[in-house]
């Protein structure tokens, strides 16, 4: 179905054909003055020159045409050449009930494509920081868009499980406990299922390690020596390491799952180890890996080119592969095993060179072919109200877990006033809320920039926020309820003439639902969705304080009012899905 402008635009491109002129000159916007009208068309002023005529004659003759159309209320043409347009309730009425029997309400996309987002991206053993919370709520949110939008999606969380990180922890844990069967170089059998460790005994081996190989060059060579066996593939070190993946992954599946993010591949770094010497090999022998001081690398600057890009190293000089080697042998399964039509990479902006190095060499070395896209999405920094980077009261680097417990907690308090509720019912809901609040304050800017973290804000009920569009919801279904209560029968079906000012503005919000459909897509950016779902709640909310809904005595007209409700919660619900949240029944 065409999209409501431009189906407006057809009404007046007819006119403008049927008065003589070119049909393309009838392009209609959204009124740049909508205290005057709430469309326009400026094709008079581009034509004047064209058909040698003032535009206030050529908008008079279209004006003239269009006295009869169905589609609007009024089309003034005023000087020098406007044609004003308020659009007839009926033809809303008529395009959202075209809307509500389409799937998706009229969004199409003419070529879904292939894709496979890379996010998340944490590091095993490392807790998650906040730093990793935008990650996954940006790209989750993309997956969804993309999947709504047709594409046949594929989320890979990317771990970092592979570097010095490892071989940090290894170490470490060998001083602990050196008589473990995983140091003994002579030992050939089976090893123990169980983990010698718990995640929070893990957690702090880590930093641990971070902090005295800072200190300690010869324990930083250990670690580095630990790392090299690991990759080489020391059986009891790989045991170890198995070990501290799966204790991870349990850990990271959990907290996921608080934030309603969920991944389809749960690779790795390390899952493209046995890719490298294959890539290396081609690259060799393609001509464009070379060795330089040692380490062997691949050109990828380009004449264009207006700052330094450096080359892309490929092995260091003791041989050992760096993490875009491991991103670059990644690219080269995903491409063998799914071939994909794009790539998208939600990672930290500060990420970007190194993300334009690797696609350029990915292209040059022909591990992608010349049509693949390659998107990196970078995202900007979460800050406290003081401008810099968040942290914790103490001034640690803030853990996602209690970041998230926190919020909980503060919801959980607001909820629990509602007496209505059990206890068990208020936590739920809590923590729905909260992750509205969280989800909803991140992705309502723009990815890219940098943004505060108010708690404060994001968890009120008013303002721009997420629980306030689950207010707006909650409000909608209540109203609903009462109504099927007293005997009515819901339906978006029964959508007729609403008749009242701000029920048609509420129309209009919802026929523009497909439109920015497509702008968040094409430009993946989840936060015009949000600014679209404020906007429809402000709307939703204008009508109604300002109409009797559940009071009123004409029951074709209460049914009308009703279906509208019906028809917003809908593609609200659809709306939060894609940003990955939901609404509960009360609040
Ligand atoms: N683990 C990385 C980090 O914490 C992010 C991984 C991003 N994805 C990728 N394919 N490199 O910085």
């Amino acid at each position: 179905m065409l999209k409501i402008l431009d189906a407006i635009s057809a009404e007046v491109k007819n006119a403008f054909e049927a008065a003589g002129y070119r049909a393309e000159l009838g392009n209609v916007t959204v009124s740049n003055r909508p205290d005057l009208c709430e469309y326009q068309c400026n094709g008079a002023m581009a034509g004047a020159k064209e058909y040698h005529k003032a535009p206030i004659m050529i908008a008079q003759d279209v004006a003239a045409k269009l006295t009869d159309s169905k589609a609007f209320a009024s089309v003034e043409a005023v000087a020098p050449g406007f044609l004003n347009l308020k659009v007839n309730e009926a033809f809303l009425i008529d395009y959202i009930k075209e809307m509500a029997a389409d799937e998706k309400f009229g969004f199409a996309v003419a070529q879904p494509k292939k894709v496979i987002i890379d996010y998340g991206g944490p590091n095993v053993a490392k807790p998650l920081h906040v730093g990793h919370l935008r990650s996954a709520v940006i790209g989750e949110a993309i997956k969804r868009i993309c999947r709504y939008a047709g594409d046949t999606v594929t989320g890979d969380i990317h771990m970092g499980d592979w570097g010095l990180q490892m071989g940090l922890i290894i170490y470490e844990f060998s001083l602990r406990h050196p008589d473990l069967l995983y140091f003994d170089d002579t030992y050939t059998g089976e090893y123990p299922a169980e983990a010698p460790f718990t995640i929070s005994e893990l957690e702090e081996i880590y930093p641990t390690a971070s902090g005295k190989s800072k200190e300690d060059e010869d324990y930083k060579a250990k670690a580095m020596e630990a790392t090299f066996k690991l990759q080489s593939g020391v059986r009891g070190y790989r045991a170890l390491w198995k070990h501290i993946i799966n204790v991870s992954v349990t850990d990271l599946k959990k907290n996921y799952s608080k934030l309603n993010v969920d991944f389809d591949l749960w690779n790795g770094e390390s899952d493209a180890h046995d890719e490298i010497p294959g890539m290396v090999e081609e690259m060799k022998k393609g001509g464009y890996a070379y060795l330089s001081n040692g380490a062997l690398v691949v050109d990828v600057k380009e004449e264009t080119d207006k700052k330094e890009i450096p080359p892309c190293m490929i092995l260091k000089s003791d041989g050992a592969s760096l993490y875009n080697t491991t991103d670059l042998a990644t690219i080269r399964i995903r491409m063998r095993e799914y071939q994909p039509d794009e790539l998208i990479y939600v990672v930290d902006k500060r990420q970007e060179l190194y993300f334009e190095q690797v696609f350029r060499c990915a292209r040059k070395t022909g591990l992608v072919k010349p049509e693949t896209e390659l998107k990196f999405l970078g995202f900007g920094t979460m800050n406290g109200k003081d401008g810099k980077p968040f942290k914790t009261r103490q001034g640690g680097v803030m853990r996602l877990e209690y970041l998230l417990q926190e919020i909980n907690d503060q919801m959980y308090e607001k909820i629990a006033e509602n007496e209505t509720m059990s206890e068990e019912e208020a936590k739920k809901t809590a923590a729905q809320v909260a992750l509205s609040a969280i989800k909803y304050g991140d992705l309502s800017n723009q990815a890219s920039k940098d943004y505060i973290f108010d708690i404060e804000r994001f968890t009120s009920f008013e303002g721009d926020t997420g629980p306030y569009l689950l207010y707006t919801m909650v409000r909608i279904k209540s109203i609903l309820k009462k109504y099927e209560e007293a005997g009515g029968k819901v339906s978006e079906a029964t959508l007729a003439s609403i008749d009242n000012a701000s029920g048609k503005d509420l129309l209009k919000s919802l026929t523009g639902f497909n439109t920015m459909m497509e702008a968040a897509y094409s430009e993946l950016a989840p936060h015009k969705i949000c600014a679209y779902i404020y906007d429809l709640a402000n709307a939703l909310n204008h009508f109604y304080h300002e109409t009797k809904i559940l009071t009123e005595s004409d029951p074709a007209k209460q049914s009308a009012y009703i279906a509208l409700l019906k028809f917003t919660l809908t593609i609200m619900e659809t709306c939060i899905d894609l940003l990955g949240f939901e609404a509960p029944e009360k609040m």
